[in-house]
């Protein structure tokens, strides 16, 4: 790529004269690009750069600068956020922002000073203060977000933006999907000026909190109270100082004035272009991308230019919608016709996320909108509602002043968006906007909306206008009703009623997976009409109850915690909160994830080839031929590739729990496929880029099926096959009593979720010599990969050398779905004797991997007038996919009958067979779903006798088996004052027609199973006396390593950085189980107490023998245990032999309210109080992080994330557009997390429990809390409805919308 740096003098706003080809104007070409990385000047020839090659691709695969990560590539997840300091080319003076390294590209980075997580600060020349806050306040688990929150945070510090209201509203761009935000807030808010110590939560001990943790202070001239600065030391000039000859007809320009851009469109008539402004919104439609020439306008200074005179407030076309937010927030408090735009600010505040907002321009957004008819921009609704005017310009004298309406259909063809003007509305007029989006921040609208009337004094309208995005491409204006208004009284029920009849009757959205049912858009239409009208009538038009509907439900701009536990000072470090052992170098972006790990020579890059058809298509033909001419591509392997080298198509391998039949690495010519995207191959070339681009391009051809697939179990259930539906087991009740007063039918379902886990599945294969293979992939379970790809490729298991440092995430998403990418990454080393890598892009990795399976319970109880059941028959489905490997049943019935008296229980478990990508583990597998399955039935009970459901909970409840339960539900309700708040919600709801709040209780009973082996090898040194250890599980941020480190320091009584926890292989843990089912912590503890306890006691006794005094240090003893040539190592295995033990219960317990706005179907998470037995918390700043972050993803799964497939099986929301997890503005508003004391695990040895899964099944408490919210307002809206919702998948936005029972004809004042 040459890069044009386009060099005239600047051009005048106002006037541009028509030129046809300007005869002075030149171009200069620059042979290099030019810029700043962390201080350092680079020099880049531009021959080899491409358009689409990001500044992350740079950051990461030029300068090795791995601290950044990425995972979506669509700005979606904010891993990649680095700090850009860029002049601004109106002001001229730099500014520093956040921005999504994986959405600039590079070649706009000219001039730009760019600073990664590398240059804050690293483990040995010490943190820099918001990576030591991070560290400290526990504010890391995996930490592949983290330098992305880290970077985010330095860029609020220098741009000023410090305050606790301000850091909590910002981190709406970064996912996280471990922690639960509520530790990162905590920890950036520590930093805040107003930082307060009743919204912290425990904050460490403030002289920690100010520790300097630079290990050379020796060289640091600041005092402690000082904020670490990173220096950048060099300036650059705006318009560089390397360019060279002059040349011209070259495809990337960057361009100083509007005259240059037309000269350009001029000298390039006929070819497709691209204006590249912010670049962002290839992070929606990334085919925008691909033209024949760029033009890289981000410096011209005419597009930043806005001014306000008494006509209007004109905003350049190239401002970012952070600087819009400035002028406008800032004229609105100058210009009382302006004040209105403050209500923008509060719209804009919803627009996508900061790093977007930084660098994303007003013209860019209205563009999206140009060309995507559908794109419901907030952007163009915001200007449309208040007439603005779009100021066109062609490059003539005169400039087009369009409304945004007419802009859609103007050509805008060599035409460039110049400027917005505003213009100022009086008082007469009412205006409002509204956002409706399935979470708090950094979504797009569902449906969005703006309404603006002016009234007379008699409230007459005079004139109406009712915008409305995200319902069809060309509906924008309800025109109908806002010719009906007009002339009307607006407070009036009767003109009301019929304007909301108008409006019903002309809404009609496009019905278009995954959007939202139309219905469901079109009632909201309406309801959002009627919130405006509620917004502005006057107080004594409308009756109290109404009137709360009028206002938008808002969260306080900053969230408390409470983190609850005492500690044994006599045990530490055993108790101790010590802060987890790899958070510095997570913090500082060392930490090495497989992605990180350097190239080597003749690297390759692997990419899966999917099917694309619905169940059952038979594969008739793959086609590689052309693609394997490409320059680069190096293979393509298949199933007869496998068939070639005698293996087993099937990534999975016999083991006694997650295999009962083989899943196919690559579906075979001549067979069905079995799910819309299975593989059929996988092509390698020499870079991830291309090897996605080659994959898209082989052609593959199938025999469409004659059926539809079958998705779900009751599509099973409706196609009554036998081979579909395959009955388990029965449980046979013991005793039933049908002689009960009430009868109770119900349905449960609980459908797919995605992991959602940062780090995607990827693996690194380096072929040795000898014919051996290093791997290094992200899995939980080393063995199941090593003998997969014995079993997958027919290579002897002991030329396999497998090792695992750390995991990005997984929740259990990696337990056997690495198999794939590890066996056919592995297939493509072979065949080619090269290195290979293999990360699944985003969508790949959720079209092709399996979720979490999904069941249906199918009930009927009948109870006596406690509650108290006397026959519960329950027929349990298990939608496992297309293979019959996640098998749950265990799980799901250990926690279904593990909290009540089950003598009346009759359960039938099923299993079904349906066309999806066979379901996987994922947090808590069936765990998840037997608690929730039972609460749901004790909740129905509840409302069906009108009984608080903790009263019927306890008329249930088993405190023989539980007496602890018992115990931890009555600390519960009376810490979380459940009554009382229960109390004043139920007058709230009878005050409040539109806005309710809920309360539920969920107790938990979760039995956990020591199921396999585990292992720990520890090697003590005679050298200093340190110890390594290395254990077979896998650290994924539940701090496995931290928690061993913490037992070996207690047991060998040395300090806990004389211990290191060595990265796991499979020579030092060979056969070893998965980590996970949250025991394996348990069990490596219990195998590193063995093997201590050997250790030691051969110490011991050659320091006896060699008579050293009682009081020798450890060092002594260890050197002298080696001179007498004793063993210093020892390798134990846990595996459950009739000394360990097998079982143990973790309890919980947790209340939560939530407040419910019934006219959009929005709720806020007002208050969570839970409480988890942890036996005594072996680190309870651990313990507490693992019950934060597992609420909050449950949370998620309950009531935000949504898995849509469309009719052919194609899952549609696969991307971070669609799939949304919870943000750091979903979490509880109020987080109280308490770790119960005096309550120990007298099986394991440090007499702690499991944290990582049980809370999750806790969070089944949020649910519920919205449907007690609905209660009341359902039957307020029919009184013969039942005031029972039901749930068949989670409690969206639209379901909470919907089962409100919505009906305009009751929407009076
Ligand atoms: C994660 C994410 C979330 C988002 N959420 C929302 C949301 O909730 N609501 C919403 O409304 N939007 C949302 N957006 C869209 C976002 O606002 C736009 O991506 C952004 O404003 C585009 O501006 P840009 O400068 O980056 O455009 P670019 O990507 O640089 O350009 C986009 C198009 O605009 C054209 N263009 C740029 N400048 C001009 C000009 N001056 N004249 C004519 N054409 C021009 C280009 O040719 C190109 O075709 C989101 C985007 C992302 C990535
Ligand atoms: S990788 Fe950039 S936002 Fe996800
Ligand atoms: S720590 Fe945030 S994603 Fe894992």
């Amino acid at each position: 790529m040459d890069v044009m740096l386009v060099a005239l003098e600047d051009s005048n706003l106002q006037e541009i004269e028509e030129v046809d080809v300007d005869d002075n104007w030149k171009l200069v070409k620059s042979d290099v690009l030019t810029f700043i990385i962390n201080g350092e000047k680079k020099t880049v020839p531009t021959i080899n750069l491409t358009p689409e090659m990001t500044l992350n691709e740079y950051l990461r695969d030029t300068l090795h600068l791995t601290g950044t990560k990425y995972m979506c590539f669509e700005g979606g997840c904010g891993a990649c956020v680095v700090a850009a300091t860029i002049r601004n080319p109106r002001t001229n003076v730099k500014e520093t922002h956040a921005v999504n390294s994986c959405l600039v590209a590079l070649l706009s980075c000219q001039n730009w000073e760019i600073t990664t997580v590398e240059h804050l600060g690293n483990q040995y020349d010490g943190l820099h203060d918001i990576q030591q806050k991070i560290v400290t306040f526990n504010g890391t688990q995996c930490g592949f977000c983290t330098p992305g929150m880290v970077m985010n945070m330095y860029a609020l510090q220098e741009a000023d933006k410090t305050k606790m209201a301000e850091i909590e509203n910002s981190f709406g761009g970064n996912m996280c999907r471990c922690t639960g935000y509520r530790s990162i807030l905590t920890a950036f808010k520590s930093m805040a000026p107003d930082a307060n110590p009743a919204v912290l939560g425990i904050i460490p001990d403030i002289e920690e909190l100010r520790l300097c943790s630079k290990r050379n202070k020796e060289n640091c001239q600041n005092d402690c109270q000082h904020n670490c600065e990173v220096k950048l030391p060099l300036e650059m000039n705006l318009r560089g100082d390397n360019l060279e000859d002059l040349k011209d007809a070259q495809n990337w320009y960057k361009v100083q004035t509007t005259r240059d851009i037309f000269n350009l469109f001029r000298r390039n008539r006929g070819k497709t272009y691209q204006l590249v402004a912010g670049n962002t919104a290839r992070g929606i439609y990334k085919e925008i991308s691909q033209k024949d020439y760029y033009i890289d306008i981000t410096d011209v200074k005419e597009l930043k230019n806005y001014q306000l005179n008494t006509k209007n407030l004109k905003l350049g076309g190239g401002m970012s919608l952070s600087e819009v937010m400035i002028v406008l927030k800032d004229v609105a408090g100058r210009d009382d016709d302006f004040k209105y735009l403050q209500k923008f600010v509060e719209h804009l505040d919803l627009v996508a996320h900061i790093p977007v907002r930084n660098v994303g321009t007003l013209a860019g957004n209205l563009s999206i909108k140009h060309a995507y008819n559908e794109f419901a921009s907030d952007v163009f609704l915001l200007l449309e509602v208040v007439g603005a005017k779009i100021i066109v310009d062609n490059g003539g004298l005169f400039k087009k002043s369009l409304l945004p309406r007419d802009y859609l259909n103007y050509n805008m063809n060599q035409k460039i968006i110049l400027s917005v003007e505003l213009p100022p509305i009086d008082d007469s007029y009412k205006l409002e906007t509204y956002k409706i989006m399935p979470r708090a921040q950094n979504a797009h609208a569902y449906l969005n909306a703006g309404f603006l009337v002016k009234m007379n004094k008699k409230n007459v309208v005079s004139s109406a206008t009712f915008v409305y995005g995200g319902v069809a491409p060309n509906f924008i204006h309800a025109k109908n009703s806002e010719a009906f208004i007009k002339g009307k009284q607006l407070f009036d029920n009767g003109n009301m009623q019929k304007l909301f009849g108008k409006l019903y009757s002309e809404v009609h959205p496009e019905d278009k997976s995954p959007d939202p049912p139309p219905e469901f858009r079109r009632r909201l239409a309406v309801s959002l009409m009627y919130k405006f009208i509620l917004s502005i009538t006057p107080e004594s038009a409308v009756s109290k109850a109404n009137k709360s509907g009028g206002s938008k439900l808002k969260r306080p701009d900053v969230s408390t915690g409470v983190q609850d536990y005492k500690t044994n000072k006599s045990m530490y470090p055993i108790g101790e909160a010590v802060t987890k052992l790899e958070a510095p170098i997570q913090a500082t972006g060392e930490a090495e994830y497989i992605t990180d790990m350097p190239d080597l020579h003749n690297q390759c890059y692997a990419a899966f080839v999917t099917g694309k058809a619905a169940a059952g298509s038979i594969l008739r033909s793959i086609d590689a031929t052309e693609v394997l001419k490409m320059e680069g591509v190096e293979g393509f392997f298949q199933a007869s590739d496998i068939d070639d080298v005698g293996g087993v198509n099937s990534f999975l391998s016999p083991n006694p729990i997650f295999y009962r039949e083989d899943e196919e690495i690559f579906l075979p010519i001549g067979q069905p496929i079995k799910f819309y995207y299975e593989p059929v191959g996988v092509v390698v070339a020499n870079s991830r880029r291309l090897a996605q681009q080659a994959a898209g391009m082989i052609k593959v051809t199938f025999e469409p099926s004659a059926h539809s697939p079958i998705l779900t179990t009751k599509e099973a259930m409706e196609e009554k096959s036998k081979e579909r539906i395959h009955h388990l087991e029965t449980r046979v009740a013991k005793k039933q009593n049908h002689n009960v007063p009430h009868k109770i039918k119900g349905v449960f379902e609980t459908d797919w979720k995605y992991h959602y886990h940062m780090e995607l599945q990827v693996v690194n294969v380096i072929p040795g010599d000898n014919g051996y293979f290093d791997i290094y992939p992200s899995t939980q379970w080393m063995d199941n990969v090593q003998y997969s790809i014995q079993r997958a490729l027919n290579i002897p298991a002991h030329k396999l050398r497998i090792a695992v440092k750390r995991l990005g995430g997984s929740f259990g998403a990696k337990i056997t779905r690495n198999n794939w990418t590890s066996v056919a990454a592995t297939l493509a080393a072979m065949k080619l004797n090269k290195p290979v890598k293999f990360m699944i892009p985003l969508v790949d990795n959720m079209n092709v991997m399996g979720k979490r399976n999904c069941y249906r319970s199918e009930y009927e109880v009948g109870v006596d007038k406690d509650g108290v059941i006397g026959f519960l028959d329950n027929n349990l489905y298990n939608n496992i996919g297309a293979y019959q490997n996640a098998m749950l049943e265990g799980f799901v019935l250990e926690l279904y009958e593990g909290t009540y008296r089950t003598d009346a229980f009759q359960t039938d478990t099923f299993w079904v067979r349906t066309d999806n990508p066979a379901a996987t583990m994922m947090r808590a597998p069936g765990s998840f779903e037997g608690c929730a399955i039972i609460e749901n039935i004790l909740e129905h009970i509840a409302y069906k006798i009108d009984k608080d459901p903790i009263d019927v909970r306890m008329a249930n409840l088993n405190t023989e088996a539980n007496p602890l339960l018992k115990k931890l539900i009555d600390d519960c309700l009376e810490w979380s004052e459940y009554r009382k708040r229960r109390a004043d919600i139920e007058t709230f709801n009878k005050e409040n027609r539109w806005r309710k709040k809920g309360i539920a209780i969920v107790p938990m009973t979760f039995g956990m199973l020591f199921v396999a082996p585990y292992n720990v090898q520890v090697s003590i040194f005679h050298a200093d006396g340190t110890i390594a250890i290395s254990h077979c599980g896998v650290e994924m941020g539940q701090g496995i390593n931290t928690k061993t480190a913490q037992a070996a320091a207690y047991l060998f009584k040395v300090d806990i950085s004389m211990i290191e926890i060595w990265p796991t292989n499979n020579f030092v843990s060979p056969n070893c189980f998965a980590t996970g089912g949250a025991v394996t912590t348990e069990s490596v503890l219990i195998a590193l107490n063995s093997a201590s306890e050997k250790l030691l006691s051969r110490i011991n006794e050659a320091a006896t023998s060699a008579k050293l005094p009682s009081d020798a240090s450890w060092l002594d003893r260890v050197r002298n245990a080696f001179d007498n040539g004793v063993s210093l190592t020892e390798n134990q295995h846990f595996s459950n032999d009739p000394n360990d033990p097998t079982t143990f219960k973790v309890y919980g317990v947790c209340v939560s309210e939530v407040e419910v706005d019934i006219l959009t179907g929005a709720h806020i998470v007002q208050r969570v109080d839970l409480l988890e037995d942890a036996g005594n918390p072996l680190n309870p700043a651990i313990d507490i992080g693992q019950c934060e972050g597992a609420f909050v993803m449950g949370m998620g799964n309950w009531t935000i994330e949504d898995i849509v497939l469309n009719e052919e099986g194609a899952l549609t929301t696969n991307s971070t557009w669609w799939y949304k997890i919870p943000g750091a503005k979903d979490i509880p508003v109020d987080f109280r997390v308490k770790l119960p004391d005096g309550v120990p695990n007298p099986v394991t040895p440090f007499r702690n429990k499991a944290t990582s899964e049980p809370p999750i099944c806790l969070s089944f408490a949020v649910p519920l809390a919205i449907k007690h919210a609905l209660k009341s307002a359902r039957v307020q809206s029919d009184a013969k409805a039942d005031p029972w919702a039901v749930m068949e998948g989670p409690t969206t936005i639209q379901w909470i919308f919907d089962n409100a029972l919505p009906d305009y004809k009751q929407y009076k004042l």
